[in-house]
């Protein structure tokens, strides 16, 4: 397919929470901006109509940026159609046909369950309103490797992958886009940025809150499918690759797949699994439900760079703080010319991605007077955040120019399911964990990096 821009945006589950809650929001910011002028046509089951829609859209708008500008929101709602309907029906399409009108190239996004995918995309093909188009796909992209297998066949049966954009909303966060502009938009780094110098790396998602309401979906998926597999091992990617050889979505994308295709598969010995106490008496989950709500997870990565190097990424529900954050940390000098470098002191990079965004490079130095006794100190570059693009917006954006840099490639979603494959699904009981500490501490001890984890601060 050519990178001609998409005419319309067909949004599938225009009535859900993520719609609700992330992408009208996004598309309002869009207009205000002026890069959305193209119809946004809503897909729902519910019988609603339009006036309906836009009322929640607004809705969805104030309760994500706390303001709406009426002029702005006006746009916005003249571009939003609704045509409501069974996806398993096919008048619900034709509906759709009819309200596409002229459009050649629209861009269909599923915000819906993954069990609708087929549904969906069989639904656009025998309407003809596949025809010309590009589809943008959620998370989770399947529940395992033979899922996601089967997913990538449904889909390629009427889209070629050219036309497949499977979100990981992580992937369009600044600070993630920063990373890999820090990685290779710096020379410095390169030298040290191997097995030679870097002792361990930590990736750490704590989330202050619980599951939210969300017990039927979190219980069918827990930790390790709902962020690891997907955002944190993303960002691992970006930290282990090497330079692209081009500015190609294909050139990027081959690094990482690359990185991926060096990654041990996980055994259980690799795994720390725990479970808030108090996540059994949520709604929707089922009776001493064996599923995590917090995981560390030791990764290998095999390649010339980063062999021996552990790769850490720790996650976790109703954590002390709300932060994501990573820490490469280099070895400790050969020698202590003068005081001991503490165990854990020795110097770090550490990419802060939320909920602020910063940069900090952890060094020595002298504490001033006569004895020759060092302290930690770290120098940071912190964003102010103005101007950051929020994710759904940029990816929205770059799947209707048809980029897809920031999109997971098929091979890339088979690979990270054949990396975790061996530790999903684990009946046995996870250790718990009282709210608001850092996972379950006995399970923990001794499980981590060799100098040990950094805590994110608040
Ligand atoms: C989602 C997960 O993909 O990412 C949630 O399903 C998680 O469980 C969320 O809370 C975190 O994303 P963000 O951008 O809000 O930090």
């Amino acid at each position: 397919m050519s990178q001609e821009r998409s005419d319309t945006l067909v949004l599938f589950g225009a009535t859900g929470d993520l719609a609700h809650k992330k992408i009208f929001p996004a598309l309002y910011q869009m207009v205000a901006k002026g890069t959305l002028s193209e119809p946004v046509i809503g897909v729902a089951f519910e019988p609603w109509e339009l006036p309906k829609l836009v009322d929640r859209a607004r809705d969805g708008i104030v309760t994500a940026l706390g303001r709406v500008d009426d002029k702005v929101f006006s746009k916005l709602a003249s571009l939003l159609r609704y045509v409501s309907g069974d996806y398993c029906d096919g008048a619900t399409f034709e509906k759709l046909k009819t309200a596409l009108g002229s459009a050649q190239r629209p861009l269909h996004y599923m915000a819906v369950p993954p069990t609708m995918f087929e549904t969906v995309v069989q639904g656009l093909e025998q309407s003809g309103t596949a025809r010309g188009a590009r589809l943008m796909v959620e998370k989770p992209f399947g529940h395992d490797l033979q899922s996601a297998r089967w997913l990538n066949r449904v889909l390629h049966l009427v889209f070629d992958e050219q036309s497949i954009f499977r979100i990981d909303h992580y992937l369009g966060k600044e600070a993630i886009q920063n990373l890999l502009y820090f990685r290779f938009a710096n020379s410095f780094l390169e030298p040290i940025w191997n097995r030679n110098f870097v002792e361990s790396v930590q990736i750490t998602m704590a989330e202050d809150f619980g599951i939210e309401g969300r017990g039927k979906f979190y219980d069918d998926v827990g930790c390790i499918r709902d962020v690891i597999e997907n955002h944190l091992l993303n960002i691992l990617l970006l930290l282990a690759m090497e330079p692209p050889v081009g500015r190609s979505a294909d050139d990027l994308i081959d690094e990482k797949v690359q990185v991926l295709r060096a990654i041990r598969t996980l055994t259980k010995d690799d795994v720390v699994r725990g479970q808030f106490d108090g996540y059994l008496a949520e709604p929707g989950v089922r009776p001493n439900s064996p599923v995590e709500t917090f995981a560390a997870v030791r990764f290998f990565v095999d390649t010339w760079r980063w062999r021996d190097v552990p790769f850490f990424i720790r996650a976790g529900k109703n954590m002390p703080v709300h932060a994501t954050e990573v820490v490469v940390r280099m070895k400790r000098p050969p020698l202590d010319v003068f005081d001991p470098i503490k165990p854990g002191d020795a110097n770090y990079v550490r990419f802060r991605i939320d909920p602020q965004v910063a940069i900090s490079i952890g060094a020595q130095r002298k504490v001033a007077g006569d004895d020759m006794i060092g302290e930690q100190v770290e120098l940071t570059a912190l964003d102010d955040t103005k101007g950051d693009m929020p994710p759904y917006e940029r990816l929205i954006g770059d799947a209707m120019n048809g980029n897809g840099q920031l999109f997971t490639r098929q091979d890339a979603a088979e690979l990270a399911w054949r990396i975790v494959g061996p530790v999903l699904g684990d009946t046995t009981a996870p250790q718990i964990y009282a709210p608001k500490t850092w996972g379950p501490a006995d399970a923990m001890n001794g499980f981590g990096p060799p100098d040990g984890w950094i805590n994110p601060s608040k």
